[in-house]
């Protein structure tokens, strides 16, 4: 019998293990124990001790179901990265090795005992079968939410976001009220840019203002990469909030917990433009420039988002979502020339820790098939481009997050449920959908819609399952 694709790439696997075993490498990689160990997929099992995820899952390859089950080795639970880092990248390569792993919609690869497999939110990210379909929602916490502006009156944003008690209360008290399916770590995209030598702060009513935005190549050089430790508060606060809800919930879902950072185009556009911008001219600029200001921008924000990402999933972080909220300004080409390949490595790398990467961007009708090339495992959708639409441009290999116009949230409640069904139909029940909204959640958006909304997405794609 031939040799399946798929157990090629474990062997090269073995292969890799071996190698490093060679080089070694002696700690122990959960993951080959952990299988067996943790049936009852309790969060508890796999999180702790900087263990949660693992090569085999960045690969998509299931050692219980195997034919050709992988041996114990004593390894390092930071394999992927050591991996990456010995140089061998090409081996751990998701997008290399999605071509040869079978197909998630059609033959699951993790089975329902394994913690993934109890998580519907994290199955949709895998576009793996789901009992109906997840759903969660950008800024599902912030100032609509009467809670927030509550602890928000006595912190200021930096403050919530620096003090791992609060902003893991803020993450927590936001999903347990909506009921939603997966967490999002309540943390700010710009958190980076101190440690890496730029001041920045939040100004009423003008969104975030840099101090002294970078405009040359010698204020790039100047950029420090080697600090990212200073924001370990994001990390503590991952982990109050996997540990809050390390156990499954009443229906037997493990909530997901999700972390994120910025794609280095967004945030190198807040790092040029001194704040939001509406043309992007000097950003543009220095990525026109051709004087090595921009790949040197975008290496050092690789680095340091890379480490950041890290730090978030030795913490427990289940899933990365990387925001390009601002990618939608550019042109095909630019976007192509400029920020697909230093995104895509950014996506890879976190890929290779083991979960899965949400890329996500606003007004990127054009661009989705090119983002799709950066191997995410899920793209968000805003609600510009109806959902079927959106994914035909992306392709079936990736899983896809939205896409609710936010604004539908202040509609009269029939026509607010036209639009949830019309998105739940557009999907059709396939798997690797999460339904989500297309941009965050406004100021002043109605609470009560949004828990309604959550109410009619469980309803609905239940019932629509139990039909098919
Ligand atoms: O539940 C959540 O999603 C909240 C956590 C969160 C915040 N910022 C807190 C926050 C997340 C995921 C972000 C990401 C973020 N920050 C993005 C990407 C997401 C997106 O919407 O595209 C961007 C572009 C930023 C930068 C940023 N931070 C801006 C432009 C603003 C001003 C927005 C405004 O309306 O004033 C912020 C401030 C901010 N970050 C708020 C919150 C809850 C609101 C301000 C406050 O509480 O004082």
């Amino acid at each position: 019998m031939p040799i399946s694709r798929g157990s090629q790439a474990q062997h090269r696997v073995i292969l890799t293990v071996y190698r490093l075993k060679l080089l070694g490498l002696r700690k122990r990689l959960p993951f080959f124990c952990a299988a067996g160990a943790h049936p009852d997929g309790h969060r508890s099992a796999r999180r702790g001790s900087g263990q949660p995820h693992t090569a085999l899952r960045a690969l998509h390859l299931n050692p219980i179901t195997s034919p050709n089950p992988l041996p114990h080795f004593p390894f390092s639970d930071r394999l992927p990265v050591l991996v990456w880092k010995a140089g061998v990248s090409s081996i751990l390569n998701a997008s290399h090795l999605k071509h040869v792993a079978p197909p998630f919609a059609s033959e699951p690869t993790v089975p329902d005992s394994h913690p993934v497999g109890s998580s519907r939110f994290l199955r949709a990210c895998l576009r793996q079968t789901v009992d109906r379909t997840p759903v969660w929602f950008l800024r599902q916490a912030g100032r609509y939410m009467p809670e927030y502006r509550a602890v928000r009156k006595h912190h200021t944003l930096l403050e919530i976001c620096r003090t791992p008690e609060i902003a893991a209360e803020v993450t927590i008290t936001a999903a347990e009220r909506l009921g939603v399916d997966a967490a999002i770590i309540f943390a700010d995209l710009l958190l980076p840019l101190t440690p890496m030598g730029l001041d920045f702060e939040f100004v009423a009513g003008e969104g975030p203002q840099v101090h002294t935005p970078i405009r040359s190549l010698e204020h790039i050089q100047a950029l420090r990469t080697d600090r990212t430790a200073d924001l370990t508060y994001v990390a503590r606060a991952i982990e109050k909030v996997a540990s809050h809800f390390s156990k499954p919930r009443a229906d037997g879902d493990q909530l997901g917990i999700i972390g994120f950072c910025g794609a280095p185009f967004t945030l190198a556009s807040y790092m040029i433009e001194g704040g939001s911008s509406r043309n992007y001219i000097e950003a543009k600029k220095m990525m026109y420039a051709g004087d090595g200001a921009w790949p040197l921008l975008m290496e050092k924000l690789n680095t340091v988002l890379f480490d950041y990402a890290q730090q978030q999933v030795e913490a427990g972080a289940d899933c990365i979502q990387v925001f390009d909220s601002w990618v939608g300004a550019l042109s095909v080409t630019d976007y192509r020339q400029f920020c697909l390949a230093p995104t895509t490595e950014l996506v890879q790398r976190i890929k290779a820790l083991g979960v899965p990467v949400i890329y996500f961007g606003v007004e990127t009708a054009s661009l989705l098939p090119s983002m799709a090339e950066t191997t995410a495992d899920v793209l968000g959708l805003d609600w510009r481009i109806p959902l079927d639409q959106g994914w035909q441009a992306i392709g079936p290999g990736c899983a896809v997050q939205g896409n609710l116009d936010p604004i539908a949230l202040f509609a009269p409640l029939d026509v607010l449920e036209s639009r949830v069904r019309e998105i739940l139909s557009l999907a059709s029940g396939r798997a690797g959908h999460i339904f989500n909204l297309g941009h965050g959640i406004v100021p002043g958006t109605p609470v009560e819609n949004v828990i309604q909304v959550v109410e009619w997405v469980r309803q609905f794609s239940l019932a629509s399952r139990t039909t098919l």
